[in-house]
């Protein structure tokens, strides 16, 4: 498939993801007014999608349908932005602009950015348990794919690795630590999205395990990209602010490696992300293409 063809796909894919997440947050009178703002602010701020994007790409590859899958595409945005809201605190990285947009609690105040971040986070399982409901996919799959989640969001996963984000500011790391950092803080929910795309779409063991490498080399290289924008990207494409790492001395890759070896070993992650993928046909050239992307992505 050529890449005008693949990036049409993504388009599509994310005008039906934004759907969805309209839907699911649409205003209610049994959700007070203010939480409904906030949440859809950031919702609808503007981000990638790449995690829903992946979700469904992940159910493709593996002969699923994603049209009935995006109740859990949905959910993965949601815990995502609910820890980009967080991120932002001023007790954590504080920072202005996400987005391109002032940083939610700039916007509604810090308590009502915690609760908004609270709010996404809980509801998105909610969401994924809509994906029985079709009377397709098995309430057996889909507790399996809840536990994926939570144990990538929670602290064998993501909030580890960002209470070690934060305990390692102004420290010196080796690079366990560091790996440590990015396979956590990112690279969970990245592994938790792909897989849970692969086990709705009805994919063998061995796609799952493929489709795990894939993601897990896919999440390193694109926190290494992170890293590497905040040095030296443009803050206007990014929309958010770029040397907040410095500011804070986070552990990045950059910080430890350089950025010419960072932008290798991210080229490296792909490499093996594109490896993974081998025993797959044109159905993953989507996942392929996502992979290429992140080298070149400049937001
Ligand atoms: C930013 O994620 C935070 C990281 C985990 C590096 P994205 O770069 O996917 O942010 P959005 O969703 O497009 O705003
Ligand atoms: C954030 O990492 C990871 C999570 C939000 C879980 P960063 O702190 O590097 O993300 P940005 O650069 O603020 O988007
Ligand atoms: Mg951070
Ligand atoms: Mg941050
Ligand atoms: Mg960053």
């Amino acid at each position: 498939m050529n890449k005008d063809t693949l990036r049409r796909e993504i388009n599509d894919k994310v005008r039906l993801i934004d759907q969805s997440l309209d839907h699911y947050l649409s205003k209610s009178t049994a959700v007070p007014e203010t939480l409904n703002q906030a949440m859809r602010y950031s919702i609808f701020a503007g981000g990638k999608r790449i995690r829903p994007v992946l979700l469904l790409a992940s159910a493709e590859a593996v002969g699923g349908d994603p049209a009935m899958l995006l109740p859990a595409a949905s959910a993965f945005e949601m815990v995502h932005t609910y820890s980009l809201i967080h991120d932002d605190l001023p007790a954590m990285d504080n920072d202005d602009f996400r987005r391109g947009l002032p940083t939610n609690h700039r916007v509604f105040g810090e308590a009502m950015a915690i609760l908004a971040g609270d709010g996404l986070l809980t509801h998105a399982f909610c969401l994924i348990t809509e994906c029985a409901d079709s009377g397709n996919i098995s309430p057996e799959t889909v507790i399996q794919v809840i536990k994926e989640l939570s144990l990538a969001a929670g602290p064998f996963g993501m909030i580890g690795g960002q209470v070690v984000d934060i305990n390692s500011e102004n420290q010196v790391i080796n690079k366990q630590v560091l790996d440590y950092i990015h396979s956590h803080k990112t690279g969970a929910l990245f592994r938790a999205c792909v897989r849970a795309g692969a086990l709705l779409g009805g994919g063998s063991a061995d796609q799952l395990g493929a489709l795990t490498r894939y993601a897990e080399n896919l999440g390193l290289a694109f926190q290494i990209t992170d890293d590497v924008l905040d040095v030296e990207g443009d803050s206007g494409k990014l929309g958010k602010s770029v040397g907040s790492d410095e500011r804070l001395m986070k552990a990045t890759y950059p910080s430890v490696y350089g950025l010419e070896e960072s932008k290798r070993l991210a080229g490296n992650a792909v490499g093996r992300a594109r490896e993974a993928l081998d025993i797959f046909g044109s159905e993953a050239d989507l996942l392929r293409y996502i992979a290429d992307y992140l080298l070149e992505r400049e937001n």
